[in-house]
């Protein structure tokens, strides 16, 4: 990452890396493939945080599967969920009938979380899950299952492999911990 000049100067760690996180994708790959074998499940895409998360992940599941996106914004342009939650761009797939597997990088407070099975149910879906590469549980605010989840993180902010800060650094290969007087730093701004 020799242009992204001032990474480690944001970063207090590396928390999971590239190796780290095919693991977290194969892994689930197996027990998605188990959970979906004979079905033909939609996957959604959170935007935009799951991109890299959602391609890898579904190259590990022998499913067949269709594949859409959807886009939902809770948290403006910081690092706290605004609470209210907006569907910006919704799947253009019929999912009357379908079984939903949303793909999510983290579930946080869970709001955007419970907005979409929400969505997909009134949509009437017959099962809706959700497969998150990240779960902070102890920030959780709204009663939602995280159905499956490559692994659990304390409540710190991460950034990388999809995961942004204020809108950058999406494309960094593994994921960090963000220094919390960067965090601090770019509040005040
Ligand atoms: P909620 O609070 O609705 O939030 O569960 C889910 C969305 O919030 C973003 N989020 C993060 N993004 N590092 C990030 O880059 C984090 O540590 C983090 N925590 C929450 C994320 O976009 C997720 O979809
Ligand atoms: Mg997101």
């Amino acid at each position: 990452m020799a242009n992204q000049d001032n990474i480690q100067d944001i970063l207090e760690n590396t928390l999971f890396s590239e190796a780290d996180i095919h693991e977290m994708c194969t892994r689930l790959g197996k027990q998605l493939t188990e959970e979906y074998a004979g079905k033909e499940p939609v996957l959604v895409g959170a935007l935009t945080g799951a991109i890299y998360f959602m391609t890898d992940l579904s190259r590990q599941m022998d499913v067949k599967c269709k594949m859409d996106f959807i886009d939902v914004s809770s948290y403006g342009n910081g690092t706290e969920s605004s609470g209210k939650v907006k569907l910006v761009k919704d799947v253009s797939t019929d999912v009357k009938g379908k079984d939903v597997l949303i793909i999510e990088d983290i579930v946080d407070t869970g709001h955007t979380l419970k907005f979409m099975k929400d969505h997909f149910m009134e949509l009437g879906a017959r099962s809706v899950k959700c497969a998150a590469l990240l779960n902070k549980p102890s920030r959780r605010v709204d009663d939602v299952t995280v159905d499956f989840y490559g692994s659990e993180v304390g409540n710190q902010f991460v950034v990388g492999y999809g995961l942004d800060f204020y809108g950058m650094y999406r494309n960094i290969p593994f994921i960090g911990i963000v220094k919390p007087e960067v965090i601090q730093a770019y509040a005040n701004k």
